[in-house]
């Protein structure tokens, strides 16, 4: 009797032991030890792309969409929806400066500059198309052009015009067609000039942020819309590229989306209950968009939602190259709480960026072997880092692009990196206290200059 009893305790324990081995083995925290590497050794492919990208509501200013709306409201507890209230206003006013913008691109020796165009001033109404809008966009390709510039088009980088918004935006596949509808003729308009495009950017940020925590636009705390809000974007970016690809030129155009990987890791790897919430995390926001551009399925689950599953086989050909967007890591650590059976912790001894998360190179070493299972062209399409008092951006430019020339290295097909950003932005729920920028801005007479730091990039470059 006892000795069954015995038996039948000790299988949970059998179970949880194999759980926690497989996934340490599986999903192993790639630590390098710095002191012994000399991260000046770098190499990078003939013909490797350099450049720097913003976002338009970012940067431009004077943007009337989803996200300025947002900017003026509160939460329930009455705290402002941005950073000290702040609103984005004319924040870079890279709208009227663009011209003196592309000149201090230049002068960081990039060859790109992704940059993405607000639907919001393009189509202010449905369906009503801005001639002034869109010839803007022409002058800056053309700008850019004649400095020796390849632009680098993003359709959607988080803003949605009001009317969209209003319509429930990518909550409802039918309104998918909007977007396509705007995107062929941004693309009829631009494609003489541009040859990149990026169709979505970060649909798990996008999502994440405004459907699961609530704090981009439309704030809601909703997973399985969430879920649903995630498939529509995929979906939308395979009409996309469907549909600009059948364009008399889209043969010569290479259309990807951008994708973002944040590695989440389990606070301690002994605990299984990290390990649960972590993984959950990680194939949510992760792993299903890759899994679905290699398979074709997608699925989207967490406890108590229904599953999100949809099946379109026809998306695995759907990507010229894929955009890779990555930052840091995220260290999960799972509570007993009814709000929220997690957070974010890091130990004491990672050493934090301005965000809330800390310099891991390796980070990006892990994304790139991630998205190469897709079997495309990789372009590093962000990574930077917000640092106020501009003294580790050096050490994460250097360490990051350490880390990129290792991937290639060992084969990762790499054909670009561009780095997150330009100059100091609107950073988001942030507002203007996050320092991104190679350079400076003033803000209070929109003065640029080049930080210290940001010549680590300008050496590399002109080395390669
Ligand atoms: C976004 C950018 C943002 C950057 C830094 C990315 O998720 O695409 O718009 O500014 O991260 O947080």
């Amino acid at each position: 009797m006892i000795k069954k009893w015995f038996y039948i305790l000790l299988f949970p324990l059998f179970l949880l032991s194999g759980y926690l081995i497989i996934n340490h083995i599986k999903y192993p925290e790639v630590r390098w030890n710095w002191d012994q590497i000399d991260e000046t050794v770098l190499d990078f492919p003939k013909g490797f792309q350099w450049g720097v990208a913003t976002s338009a509501h970012q940067v431009e200013g004077n943007s009337i969409n989803n996200w300025s709306r947002w900017e003026e409201g509160n939460f329930q507890d009455g705290l402002p929806h941005i950073h000290e209230g702040e609103k984005s206003g004319i924040a870079s006013d890279h709208w009227k400066r663009f011209k003196e913008d592309i000149l201090l691109i230049k002068e960081l020796g990039v060859d790109v500059y992704r940059f993405s165009v607000e639907w919001s001033k393009i189509e202010p109404e449905e369906g009503l198309f801005s001639k002034k809008a869109i010839q803007h966009y022409q002058e800056v390709c053309d700008a850019l052009l004649s400095a020796g510039i390849k632009p680098v088009i993003t359709l959607h980088h988080f803003t949605n015009p009001l009317w969209f918004e209003d319509l429930g935006a990518f909550e409802k596949e039918e309104n998918i067609k909007y977007f396509t509808r705007f995107s062929e003729f941004v693309f009829e308009e631009l494609n003489a000039k541009v040859e990149k495009w990026c169709t979505i950017n970060e649909p798990a940020v996008y999502t994440s942020q405004g459907y699961f925590n609530g704090v981009f636009p439309p704030g809601k705390k909703d997973p399985q819309l969430a879920g649903v809000v995630m498939k529509n974007l995929l979906l939308a970016h395979t009409r996309v590229y469907n549909l600009l690809k059948s364009h008399r030129n889209g043969k010569k155009h290479q259309i990807g989306i951008v994708k973002n990987i944040f590695p989440f890791d389990p606070f301690n790897r002994w605990n299984p209950l990290d390990w649960f919430v972590s993984r959950t995390l990680d194939e949510v926001f992760n792993q299903g968009a890759l899994d679905y551009f290699i398979t074709g399925n997608f699925e989207f689950n967490m406890p108590g939602m229904n599953k999100v599953v949809f099946n379109d086989p026809s998306v695995i050909k759907s990507l010229d190259f894929i955009g890779l967007n990555n930052y840091s890591h995220q260290r999960v650590k799972s509570q007993f709480s009814l709000n929220n059976f997690f957070r974010f912790q890091f130990y004491d001894d990672e050493e934090m960026t301005d965000m809330p998360y800390p310099i891991y190179p390796e980070a990006i070493y892990r994304s790139i072997k991630r998205v190469s299972a897709i079997g495309k062209p990789i372009i590093i399409t962000e990574n930077g880092v917000a640092d106020k008092s501009d003294t580790i951006r050096p050490k994460y430019i250097d360490r990051y692009l350490f880390a990129v020339s290792k991937a290639i290295d060992e084969g990762a097909n790499i054909k670009g990196y561009y780095y997150w950003t330009l100059m100091d932005n609107f950073e988001w729920s942030e507002g203007y206290a996050m320092k991104f920028g190679l350079y400076e801005v003033d803000f209070k007479n929109q003065k640029r200059t080049l930080r210290e730091g940001s010549k680590h990039y300008i050496d590399i470059i002109s080395k390669f």
